[in-house]
């Protein structure tokens, strides 16, 4: 289904999201725009890079939850199908976020909470005050954020088994570091190719580069789409 393919337009430059959604938008569910290009072109830049496509909007929101729903309610104009915040903001914050949402009614975007960044590793982790872990704490968050009204979890494909035997098949799991086989994997670790990630029961893949630095993005998103078909 090409529905489930998220291409993900990592790129400051206005003219350039604009080509690869136009591109892209015809192989792939959603494209996914983050704090790199918003915060450069802000919601005019938004509305002229999507063009009429679908959304993730990817700012992993984190303040007080009076904050973050103010700030949810000022994204509600463009309708974006998912946003993120940090599920560290806690229960009350998660909450605000999903009860802004909710205001849109019927085509609110879905809230997709980030429990421990990728580039967490334990050591990181416990810098921070965190000790057990990363994949405690993935699954501490993912319980406290699921619970709170977060629509799903944004994940590594090695996380998603652990999370559906957790939680079952109701939370939206979306999930990037895919690389098709063959693909130069830059700076993710521990990928997954595209088949394997929704084989695995991921609902959305999140693909950049494979996609946005290949010769002919169109076609590299059109052969992962067909693949996850
Ligand atoms: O180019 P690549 O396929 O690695 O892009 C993956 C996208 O998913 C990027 O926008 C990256 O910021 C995002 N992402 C990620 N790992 C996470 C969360 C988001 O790679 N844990």
């Amino acid at each position: 289904m090409t529905g489930r393919l998220i291409a993900a337009i990592d790129t400051p430059e206005l003219p350039r999201a604009q080509a690869l959604v136009r591109a892209l938008a015809p192989h792939c569910g959603m494209v996914k725009l983050g704090l790199e290009f918003f915060l450069r072109h802000g919601p005019q830049g938004y509305v002229a890079a999507a063009q009429g496509a679908d959304v993730f909007l990817d700012l992993k929101l984190y303040d007080i939850p009076n904050t973050v729903a103010g700030a949810v309610r000022s994204l509600l104009p463009l309708a974006p199908r998912l946003v993120t915040i940090h599920a560290g903001g806690g229960a009350k914050m998660v909450a605000a976020a999903a009860e802004a949402a909710a205001q849109a009614g019927a085509a609110r975007p879905k809230i997709l909470a980030v429990t421990v960044l990728t580039s967490f590793d334990g050591a990181g982790l416990a810098e921070t005050g965190v000790a057990g872990g990363t994949a405690q704490q993935v699954l501490r968050l993912a319980r406290l954020a699921l619970a709170a009204g977060a629509d799903g979890l944004v994940c590594s494909a090695h996380e998603i088994s652990i999370l559906r035997d957790a939680f079952g098949e109701k939370p939206l799991l979306v999930v990037p570091g895919i690389r098709p086989a063959g693909a130069a994997l830059g700076d993710q670790a521990r990928v997954m190719t595209p088949e394997q990630a929704v084989a695995a029961g991921a609902d959305y893949i999140v693909v950049g580069r494979p996609i946005t630095n290949a010769e002919n993005p169109a076609m590299a998103a059109r052969a992962i789409a067909e693949a996850i078909s």
